[in-house]
């Protein structure tokens, strides 16, 4: 074997390892052309997820960020939205394309972090993906290939993606904001307020199925307030009509791989939702 399949096949041990679940990528499909989609004449029925989101769980709303929200119920175990989401202020876009939102994102220099970046990450995979993973921001590999999780986080977020049957390519990968923090900071509130319109309207085009915010950023460009991502990881929330879901960011799993068990609970209900079978494991 070669030393960087090698590495790749120890990768993917350990990683299943983390998962402390048995190792069912034996008969793991080979390619996306063997996932099965609902609707293409598969059914999730057989799989050991729990079952797709009903409409009693996808009840509970996120703020939508260009519509005021009404109070939430009293008894909702969410917190109350008190005050409008920070990020009310985007505008949908007639006839709206991934281009034409490059176009407009254009050479940035709408707030601060366009002062050290190298390249602005827009996203990547693909256009009419049924699942999309928003990340908090490009890191340094990132800013210098101008991808998004390219780096040690963003090869775990592979694994995680593969682990569900995928290729990067079926999926859409993007970040709240499109530049580099500086430190690697988190962004700042006025950064994303900036920013996050644009990747409103890459959602709008994209119009997938599914939703996965990575971590507390992520989900909170999403859901519109700052949340513990710890206590609403692996709910099904809605925005703009497409079901969404937060989990822990591939970066804090690399810091806490215990938690790698709970964000492949999380990823079966996507798959679940998506209609992607859970190959039976040996
Ligand atoms: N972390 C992120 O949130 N996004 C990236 O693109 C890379 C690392």
């Amino acid at each position: 074997m070669k030393p960087e399949s090698r590495a790749k096949a120890e990768a993917w041990l350990a990683y299943f390892s983390d998962l402390k679940i048995a190792p069912f990528y034996l008969d793991r499909p080979s390619s996306s052309e063997n996932v099965v989609y609902a609707g293409a004449g598969a059914s999730a029925e057989n799989s050991p997820a729990s079952a797709p989101p009903t409409a009693r769980e996808l009840r509970r709303i996120a703020p939508n960020p260009f519509v005021a929200q009404p109070k939430a119920e009293a008894a909702a175990p969410l917190p109350a939205i008190k005050s409008a989401s920070l990020f009310e202020a985007g505008e949908r876009v007639v006839n709206d394309s991934l281009e034409l939102i490059r176009e407009s994102i254009g050479d940035c220099q709408r707030c601060r972090l366009c002062k050290q970046r190298n390249t602005i990450v827009f996203g990547s995979g693909n256009p009419r993906a049924e699942l999309v993973f928003i990340g908090e921001g490009p890191g340094r590999d990132e800013d210098i290939q101008g991808l998004p999780f390219v780096g040690r986080a963003g090869k775990l977020l592979t694994q995680m993606i593969e682990a569900m049957g995928l290729k990067r390519e079926d999926v859409y990968i993007c970040n709240v904001v499109k530049c580099r923090p500086p430190e690697n900071r988190a962004p700042e509130p006025d950064e994303m307020e900036t920013c996050s319109p644009f990747l409103y309207r890459q959602l709008a085009v994209i119009n997938p199925k599914a939703i996965v915010c990575l971590g507390a950023t992520a989900f909170q460009a999403i859901y519109g307030q700052k949340q513990s991502i710890s206590r609403l990881r692996g709910q099904w929330l809605e925005f703009r009509g497409i079901p969404m879901m937060g989990t822990y960011h591939p970066a804090y799993l690399l810091r806490n791989p215990n938690a790698k068990a709970d964000v492949w609970e999380d990823l079966k209900k996507v798959m679940a939702h998506l209609g992607l079978k859970i190959k039976s494991r040996p």
